[in-house]
């Protein structure tokens, strides 16, 4: 058996972490011989609600859990910390753009991203769910100068299953019958799901959808399936986005397979064109607990055309912090 690692949560109380906890504590995030240690990240009024899951956490009996801490003091959760999943920030709610949550948001990551600077451990990753989860990667990034930036990731893969999930439904097929699919950008409405170098079961995504449906369709549907969940269920997606966080660690921690490749979106260094440090959701392979960004695709004028759009409103999101005095 491995030696445990250290795994923070932030938001531990709310909808996602209930959904989250108990996916790490299995071992599906990290693997079957890797036990956690779960350090739980809440405000002081919830607090007691994180008592209650941590109880449960136990009573599951979880054969991989090495212990569970809560804490209202992010020096504290961050302390020694491998993994942390900053989920912790309020959702919107319904007739608002995840932009419309900065104000609200954005001042939580700046100490978050300090407190993992001065306690988290030397191979920290980090991965931002709560929203704007780009910007809000790119300042917890700005507040810790001393971790390599691209250990601050924000979370594109709920967007990426989300495409996987709707192309394998209009092919007949299975979600693992698909190969690199892309999304690129800002998890934003913007956003661009990319089939262009798609594969199912081997075969061109483009050769079997027609490119009216990609636009009018499975594009928007993808994109604003947010908007979408909170409409149906009156609350934002949780399992759904708990799911993802799991596979986008597990991908990063554990590796993508031989021959696919997984959307993460982590620092720009200037690929496609993207402004350098945009938090940018890019086609990646893992390997040896890196992302590598996938370069030299031979990009249509339309997906180059809808990068440097999404692009544009996520420098325009990094501009309102500015503004806001949270950078
Ligand atoms: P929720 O309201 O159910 O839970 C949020 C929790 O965060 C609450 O328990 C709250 O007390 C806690 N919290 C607030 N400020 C905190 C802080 N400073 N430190 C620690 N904890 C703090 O919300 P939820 O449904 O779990 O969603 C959480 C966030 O995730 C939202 O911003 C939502 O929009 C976002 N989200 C992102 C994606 C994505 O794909 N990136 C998907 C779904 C949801
Ligand atoms: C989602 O994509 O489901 C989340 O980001 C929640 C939201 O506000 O859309």
């Amino acid at each position: 058996m491995k030696k445990p690692v250290t795994v923070t949560v932030t938001g531990a109380a709310g909808n996602i972490g209930y959904a989250l906890l108990f996916r790490i504590a299995s071992g599906s995030m990290l693997g079957e011989d890797q036990p956690v240690k779960l350090n739980l990240l809440e405000i002081p009024q919830a607090v007691k609600a994180a008592e209650g899951t941590a109880m449960e956490l136990n009573d599951a009996a979880f054969p991989l859990l090495a212990g569970v801490d809560i804490y209202d003091d992010a020096t504290k959760a961050f302390a020694g910390c491998n993994y942390g999943l900053l989920v912790g920030a309020r959702p919107r709610t319904k007739g608002m753009e995840r932009a419309d949550l900065l104000a609200a948001n954005g001042g939580i990551f700046g100490p978050q991203g300090k407190a993992i600077n001065d306690n988290a451990a030397d191979d920290i990753k980090v991965l931002v769910v709560g929203n704007p989860a780009n910007t809000n990667a790119f300042i917890a990034a700005a507040s810790a100068p001393d971790v390599p930036a691209e250990r601050f990731t924000a979370m594109m893969r709920l967007d990426h299953n989300r495409a996987l999930s709707q192309l394998a439904q209009k092919t007949d097929s299975q979600v693992t019958d698909i190969e690199k699919m892309i999304v690129w950008g800002n998890h934003s409405a913007d956003q661009y799901p990319d089939v262009s170098f798609a594969t199912v079961n081997g075969k061109p995504a483009v050769d079997l959808v027609d490119e009216a449906w990609l636009d009018d369709y499975f594009v928007p549907t993808v994109a604003k399936r947010g908007a979408a969940i909170i409409e149906a269920r009156g609350a934002s997606s949780a399992a759904s986005a708990a799911s993802a966080a799991v596979d986008h660690m597990r991908s990063w921690a554990l590796g993508t397979p031989e021959g696919d490749w997984t959307t993460i979106a982590g620092p720009s260094h200037g690929e496609y064109g993207v402004p350098e440090g945009l938090v940018y959701g890019m086609p990646c392979t893992c390997a040896n607990g890196e992302y590598t960004v996938v370069e030299g695709l031979e990009l249509s004028d339309k997906t180059q055309a809808q990068i440097a759009k999404n692009a544009q409103a996520a420098q325009a999101e990094i501009d309102e912090v500015k503004k806001l005095g949270l950078l």
